[in-house]
């Protein structure tokens, strides 16, 4: 018997040859869950319109959910002739059923029930996603804790720039999170409009009730035109897309760490549990956590070229190309919820070396910027005041001191009669205590935004 689920029109079985090209089961079967849930909304919505009784339904659905445990348990044998994870769930009903579950399938194409398993499976990834950041956000509002008080220098073009509290540096990090939950979130409304029912591309003659699924699956509306619905990943290359982005972010802050556990460096303590060694030199601990994190945002980037490639030339409706979809999704989601768990306790176990970092603190020239502002602050014009103090730190490369230890009269010379002030304003401490806009790296700024950010993820 011609096991294809479309096998009537056809005399000749299939090459296998051509079985093992155009198999999908070797990994959409990571769907079953989520298109049994599909089925079992579709058959009792069956049943409600009439083209099922109420019987058949219920056999249906307690049958796909026996289905689904003999999958848990390993009891199912997958096979490559029954093509993807949708005819092998339909193939096992019927040997179940007979003709009862011959009926499921009606008013539906794969064309449909593909995309509604993906965009099912989509949504739960994108909580369990937005869970993991949770978690790394956590890590960073408990290292913001800790390190309270701790002022680092803050760097543009990887040059000491101005200095900063070290918690102000980890919300920073928090923010960038944030804006990916916010991301996922806005995402997540285009994943849940529900595709099933425009069948194979034009909809159905027969009297089915979409919204009843609708409310079933627990989407937010149910797809308008059935041309579209086949063909569309926006949705995919959208998620995607916030993968990638996330990856991004994880690879910028892996870069910065591993360039902070540097001898040169050495600001960082990271965790013996998260660092590997070296099979010739005994000395080594390898941040390749952290290397690995930044590696693998290429795979992610690389899947959001992917999907574009792929779908950019598709006309209307379902093509068949689109089931090469999935490697993509799937890798890229693996990949950084697999970076993401290991972020979290990596973060929580590093500790900023404090002693090394106050020990240069005062190098670099980090209050020089403030000593500007306090010119300004006294009616020097913003142009001169920046001259007069890069003329100031010119000074000091020649004598090779800071800016405090210049002689009283250089500050004399800048700003007649404040000399005093300005010089005893001075230093990297004085510098971080005067900043003051919203946002800045104040001490009562950071203070208020890590309560906050304590409470909103409590
Ligand atoms: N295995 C296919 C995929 O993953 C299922 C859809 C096939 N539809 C079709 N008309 N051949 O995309």
């Amino acid at each position: 018997m011609n096991q294809k689920t479309w096998g009537g029109r056809f005399t000749d079985g299939t090459d296998a040859r051509v079985e093992a090209f155009t198999e999908s089961i070797s990994f959409d079967r990571r769907l079953y869950r989520h298109d049994i849930i599909a089925s079992q909304a579709h058959a009792r919505m069956l049943a409600e319109v009439g083209l099922l009784t109420a019987t058949e339904a219920e056999q249906i659905v307690s049958s796909l959910e026996e289905i689904g445990a003999e999958i848990e348990a390993g009891k199912m044998e997958f096979s490559i002739s029954l093509e993807d994870i949708h005819t092998h769930l339909e193939r096992r009903l019927i040997e179940k059923l007979g003709d009862v579950g011959r009926k499921l399938h009606t008013a539906r194409s794969r064309n449909d029930q593909v995309v509604t398993a993906l965009k099912l499976w989509t949504r739960d990834a994108i909580d369990e996603l937005d869970a993991l950041l949770a978690e790394l956000q956590k890590a960073f509002v408990e290292s913001a804790e800790r390190e309270a008080g701790v002022i680092i220098p803050g760097y543009t073009h990887l040059q000491r720039a101005q200095p900063v509290l070290a918690a102000h540096y980890f919300l920073a990090y928090v923010e960038k999170l944030q804006r990916d939950r916010d991301r996922l979130r806005d995402c997540r409304a285009r994943v849940n409009v529900l595709p099933l029912g425009a069948a194979a591309l034009a909809g159905t003659s027969l009297p089915i009730n979409r919204e009843s699924v609708r409310a079933k699956l627990s989407s937010d509306s149910v797809a308008r035109n059935s041309l579209d619905v086949s063909s569309d990943r926006d949705f995919a290359l959208e998620f995607v897309f916030c993968l990638a982005l996330i990856a991004t972010h994880l690879s910028g802050w892996a870069e910065e760490w591993v360039i902070w556990s540097t001898t040169e460096f050495n600001f960082l303590d990271l965790p013996d549990a998260f660092c590997t060694g070296s099979s010739i030199m005994p000395h080594k601990k390898n941040p390749d956590v952290l290397e690995l994190t930044r590696g693998k945002s290429g795979r992610v980037i690389g899947a959001l070229q992917q999907l574009f490639v792929l779908v950019k030339g598709l006309p209307l409706a379902y093509n068949r190309d689109l089931q090469e979809d999935k490697p993509a999704i799937f890798d890229a989601f693996d990949t950084v919820a697999g970076c993401l768990s290991v972020a979290a306790p990596l973060v929580r176990q590093t500790k900023l070396r404090r002693e090394v970092i106050a020990s240069r603190l005062e190098a670099g020239f980090l209050d020089a910027t403030t000593l500007m502002e306090s010119l300004i602050a006294r009616g020097v014009p913003m142009r001169s005041a920046h001259e007069a103090v890069g003329n100031l730190v010119r000074e000091c490369e020649k004598r090779k001191c800071r800016l405090a230890e210049l002689p009283d009269s250089m500050f004399e010379a800048v700003a007649p009669g404040q000399s005093v002030a300005i010089k005893s304003s001075l230093g990297v401490s004085n510098a971080l205590t005067a900043f003051k806009s919203y946002g800045s790296t104040a001490p009562a700024e950071v203070e208020r935004q890590l309560r906050e950010w304590k409470e909103r993820l409590s």
